[in-house]
C-alpha cells in the first residue's frame, strides 16, 4: 500500500513537472535563444545610399597605384567595397611626365573599366579633394558611373556636381578625422545642395598614409576611434532625421582583425575601412617587394614622416626617409603640381615619385606607407582568405560576447529551476496529504490541508512566473 502511494506521488510529480515545462515552453525558448545567437553572429550588411555591401568592409583607397582594379575587384567579389585611388594614378601612364593631367584621366578611366569587367560587386573611387585635377577626376568617376565616391584630404563642399552624381545613382562619402568636419560638410551640403552625402568615413590616427592628425595627437584618447565614433554618430543623427534616410558611419585606422571589426561596430559604426591588411594580398596592385616590406617590418620600423604636402604621414621608416630628413636631396622635376598644398620647391624629394618607386619595388628609392598594425602581418594571402579570416574571427567574437551576456542569466535560471522543482515537491506532498485527509471526513483537517495545498500551489506558480520572465529576458539579451 505504502509503495503504491509513493509511486503515485512520483507519477504525479512527473506529470505536473511535464505540464509546467510544457506551459513555459522551455524547449521552445531555448531553440529561440539558439537561433537568435546564430542570427546576430553574421556580418551585417552595410548600406551606402542605394548600394548594399554584404561584407561591411571598405578597402581604403591607396594612392599612387597601390589600390587599382585588381585589388578593388577582388574585394568587391567578396561582398565588400573595392576602391581605386585616383591620386598619382597617372604615373601608370607612359605620358605622365609629358602630360600628367591627361595621363591621370586616362589611367583612372582604364582602371575603373577593368574593375567593372572583373566584378559585379561594388566599386568605389577615392579622390583627394586636394589634388590639382580633382574636378577632372570627379568627372571621370561620374561618366564611368562608379558606385561610391570617397573624398578625403580636404572638405568636399564647394562645386560638387551633386545633381549629375545623383542622376548616375552614385553615393558620396567624405573622409573626415573629426565630428566637426563631418558636421560642417553635411551642414553646407544641406544648405547648398538641399542634399547630404550618404555617409562618412572617419579615419583615426592609427591609419597608414597621410593622417588628419598632428604627431602629438595620435596617442591621445580623445582622437581614437572609440571616442570619435559616438561623436560622429551624434552629428549624423541630426541629418538622418532632417533628410529621413540612414547615413552610413564607416570607421578606419588600425582595424586589423575580426574582433576589431566587432569592437568598431559595437561603439556605433556600421562598417569599417581597412587598407593595411589589403596590401599583403596576392591581388594588391603593388610589387611583391612592397608587400614584403609589410611582412618583414618590425613594430619599431613604423613611424612618421613630415610629408612635402604639409601633412604627417605614417610609413615604414627606411634609409630614404632618414637621409631626406638629414638633408639629402633626391633630384626631381615637378612637371605639374599634382597637389595644391605641395611645397615642391622646399622638398628634398617628390612624394609621388618616391611612392611610385616603392610601388614598383624600388623601395630604397622611395618608401612604403603603412598603418600602425602593419608589423603584425606575416604572410601574403588572397583577398578571399583574408575576408574569410576576418569574418570567422568576427563570428567567434560575437559568439563569445553572446555567451558572456547569457551566462549570468542561465545561472539565475538554473537556481530558479531548482527552486521550482523543490516547490513542486512541496506542492505534491501537500496535495497527497490533502487527498488522504479527504477520506477522514475531518472537516477541520480537510480545510487546513486544503489551505496549505493552495498556498504551496500559488508559491509554485510564483516561481514559474519568475522563470518565464527570466527566460524572456534571456532571449531579449541576445537579440
Ligand atoms: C599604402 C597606403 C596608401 C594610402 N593612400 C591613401 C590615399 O591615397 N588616399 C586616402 O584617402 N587614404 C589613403 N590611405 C589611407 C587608407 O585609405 C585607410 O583609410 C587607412 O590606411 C586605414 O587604416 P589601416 O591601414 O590601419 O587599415 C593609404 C593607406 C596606406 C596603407
Amino acid at each position: 500500500m505504502k509503495s503504491i502511494s509513493i509511486d503515485g506521488i512520483k507519477n504525479n510529480l512527473k506529470q505536473i513537472t511535464q505540464k509546467i515545462e510544457e506551459s513555459i515552453s522551455i524547449k521552445e525558448v531555448i531553440a529561440q535563444i539558439e537561433s537568435s545567437v546564430k542570427k546576430t553572429t553574421e556580418f551585417k550588411e552595410l548600406k551606402i545610399g542605394n548600394h548594399i555591401a554584404k561584407t561591411p568592409i571598405i578597402q581604403g583607397g591607396m594612392g599612387v597605384g597601390i589600390s587599382l582594379s585588381s585589388l578593388a575587384s577582388a574585394v568587391a567579389n567578396e561582398g565588400g567595397v573595392g576602391v581605386i585611388a585616383a591620386n598619382g594614378i597617372g604615373l601608370l601612364d607612359e605620358d605622365y611626365f609629358k602630360d600628367g593631367d591627361n595621363a591621370s584621366v586616362r589611367a583612372f578611366r582604364k582602371e575603373i573599366r577593368i574593375a567593372r569587367e572583373k566584378t559585379n560587386g561594388i566599386i568605389g573611387v577615392n579622390i583627394m579633394v586636394a589634388i590639382d585635377n580633382f574636378k577632372k577626376m570627379l568627372d571621370v568617376a561620374i561618366e564611368e558611373a562608379v558606385d561610391v565616391i570617397f573624398m578625403g584630404a580636404g572638405l568636399p563642399i564647394k562645386n560638387i556636381p551633386v545633381k549629375r552624381i545623383r542622376e548616375k545613382g552614385i553615393s558620396v562619402v567624405p573622409i573626415v578625422s573629426s565630428a566637426r568636419a563631418c558636421d560642417l560638410i553635411f551642414k553646407m551640403w544641406s544648405k547648398i545642395y538641399k542634399d547630404v552625402p550618404d555617409g562618412v568615413v572617419v579615419e583615426g590616427p592609427k591609419a597608414g598614409g597621410h593622417l588628419g592628425f598632428e604627431k602629438d595627437q595620435v596617442d591621445k584618447k580623445e582622437y581614437q576611434l572609440s571616442s570619435l565614433i559616438p561623436q560622429i554618430r551624434k552629428a549624423l543623427d541630426v541629418y538622418e532625421k532632417q533628410f529621413d534616410r540612414s547615413l552610413a558611419l564607416i570607421a578606419g585606422g588600425g582595424v586589423y582583425s575580426g574582433k576589431d571589426i566587432y569592437d568598431t561596430i559595437k561603439v556605433g559604426a556600421d562598417g569599417v575601412q581597412m587598407a593595411t591588411r589589403f596590401v599583403a594580398t596576392d591581388e594588391c596592385d603593388a610589387d611583391e617587394k612592397f608587400k614584403m616590406a609589410y611582412v618583414n617590418c618590425k613594430k619599431e620600423d613604423i613611424g612618421y614622416i613630415k610629408s612635402p604636402v604639409g601633412m604627417v604621414g605614417r610609413a615604414i621608416r627606411n634609409s630614404f626617409i632618414k637621409n631626406s630628413e638629414e638633408g639629402k636631396k633626391h633630384k626631381f622635376n615637378c612637371t605639374w603640381k599634382c597637389l595644391a598644398t605641395c611645397k615642391a620647391n622646399d622638398a628634398n624629394y617628390c612624394i609621388s615619385v618616391a611612392l611610385n618607386n616603392a610601388r614598383l619595388g624600388k623601395i630604397d628609392k622611395g618608401f612604403v606607407f603603412a598603418g600602425s598594425n602593419a608589423y603584425r602581418i606575416n604572410e601574403i594571402v588572397s583577398v578571399k582568405s583574408l575576408v574569410t579570416e576576418l569574418k570567422n574571427d568576427y563570428i567567434k567574437e560575437c559568439k563569445l560576447v553572446n555567451i558572456k551576456n547569457l551566462k549570468p542569466v542561465i545561472d539565475k535560471l538554473n537556481v530558479l529551476y531548482n527552486k521550482y522543482q523543490n516547490k513542486l515537491q512541496i506542492e505534491l506532498a501537500c496535495k497527497k496529504a490533502y487527498e488522504k485527509a479527504l477520506i477522514t471526513y475531518n472537516d477541520k483537517l480537510i480545510a487546513e490541508l486544503r489551505n496549505q495545498y493552495k498556498k504551496a500551489k500559488s508559491s509554485t506558480l510564483n516561481v514559474q512566473l519568475l522563470l518565464e520572465e527570466k527566460l524572456t529576458f534571456a532571449w531579449k539579451v541576445i537579440t
